[in-house]
């Protein structure tokens, strides 16, 4: 079986931290995003992953390569424009017709995928959605089934009245299993959205579409800063078993710096004397300097956190410098290489 990801979208929402960085690839845990989703796959021995592409498609290929040093085989596939999230897919099989399983390109989940596929086949459903249970539906797809699995009724982004209508909370979790039947709804070239066409045209045609209902699973669209941060501190709390975080061993730091447990330091990284990293993530080649505090936070590579700064509960973009007591407010996000002059407040 074959998997297809749908990662070509701008990644808006999690701007600016995308404007250098596709979605696909920010690091999560000092860990190319995609990788999360690759390991998910190849536990279910799903191996042939092709990527659906379109926004910054070379700054992917070049990281995650041909896939063969993570065990796949992956294939890269560019719209010439954007197609939507059908129309990619279709675009991607490149008119091959077998059983797909199909994941949204920012969706971080521990659901046992070889489960799914298994409900699948003995439902002999032509469509199967995940669906994860959240507090509000609104930013989401959702999905009513029925106590057998039926899907019943597919609402995406619905307004809080609307949500209110539909006696439930789970919602699309972005994890298909797709017969080539489905592709038939997918006129080649044009651009079509699983959310907004297929899936209402499937419950339409009343096809055979179920639901595979996620308990106790993990879930999470890292899509937006708060939600990628939150990711993290999920991470360093060790509430996303199932995936290893990979701590760096080469990095120097000052015997009175204190870092807790739950941080994890990137390779090359300089940790500088009375300075305290607490609960963060800071990625290859980051300088923390005399007395600075780093709480709640990740930091992408080879920045720069001057001494006496303090950065709470936030994301700093690659290169970036703080300049000398500095504060860096809870929430804030920075984009590659901010320069921030000593005593700033953000
Ligand atoms: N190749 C390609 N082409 N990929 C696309 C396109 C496109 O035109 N449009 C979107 N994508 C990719 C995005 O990169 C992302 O990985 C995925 O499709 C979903 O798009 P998002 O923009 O992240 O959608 P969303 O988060 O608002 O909503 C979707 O995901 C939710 C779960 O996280 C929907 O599927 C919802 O129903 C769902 O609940
Ligand atoms: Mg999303």
């Amino acid at each position: 079986m074959q998997a297809f990801i749908l990662a070509g979208g701008k990644g808006t929402r999690l701007r600016p931290l995308t404007v250098y960085t596709p979605k696909p690839i920010v690091p999560l845990v000092n860990r190319p995003f995609m990788l999360y989703q690759i390991d998910a796959l190849k536990r279910a021995s799903v191996k042939e992953i092709t990527l659906s592409l379109s926004y910054q498609p070379d700054k992917i290929a070049e990281v995650l390569g041909t896939g063969s040093e993570f065990g796949a085989a992956l294939t890269f596939i560019t719209e010439p424009s954007p197609l939507g999230t059908a129309g990619a897919y279709r675009f991607a099989t490149a008119g091959n017709r077998e059983t797909a399983v199909v994941l949204n390109g920012d969706v971080l989940t521990n659901v046992d995928l070889a489960k799914v596929i298994e409900f699948h086949r003995t439902t002999g459903s032509e469509a199967t959605i995940v669906l994860a249970p959240v507090e509000d539906p609104t930013a989401y797809g959702l999905v009513e089934s029925d106590a057998d699995g039926s899907v019943l009724a597919f609402r995406e982004k619905p307004t809080a009245d609307e949500a209110a209508l539909l006696e439930t909370k789970n919602i699309n979790a972005g994890i298909y299993i797709l017969e080539p039947s489905v592709l038939d709804l997918i006129p080649e070239n044009e651009i079509r959205s699983f959310e907004y066409d297929v899936f209402p045209e499937l419950l339409r045609q009343g096809r055979a579409f179920n639901a595979f209902v996620m308990k106790d699973e993990y879930w999470r669209d890292i899509g937006n800063p708060q939600s990628y941060l939150a990711a993290h501190h999920d991470f360093l709390a060790g509430k996303v078993p199932g995936f290893e975080i990979v701590r760096g061993s080469d990095h120097e730091q000052a015997t009175t710096a204190f870092v807790d447990k739950a941080s994890v330091i990137g390779e090359g990284c300089h940790i500088k004397p009375n300075c305290r990293i607490i609960n963060s993530v800071l990625g290859p080649g980051v300088h923390v300097e005399e007395k600075a505090v780093v709480e709640n936070s990740v930091i992408w590579s080879n920045s720069r956190v001057s001494a006496f700064s303090t950065v709470e509960g936030s994301i700093v973009g690659r290169s970036c410098y703080i300049g000398k007591n500095a504060v860096v407010t809870s929430g804030s996000v920075l984009g590659d290489k901010t320069s921030l002059t000593d005593y700033t407040r953000v």
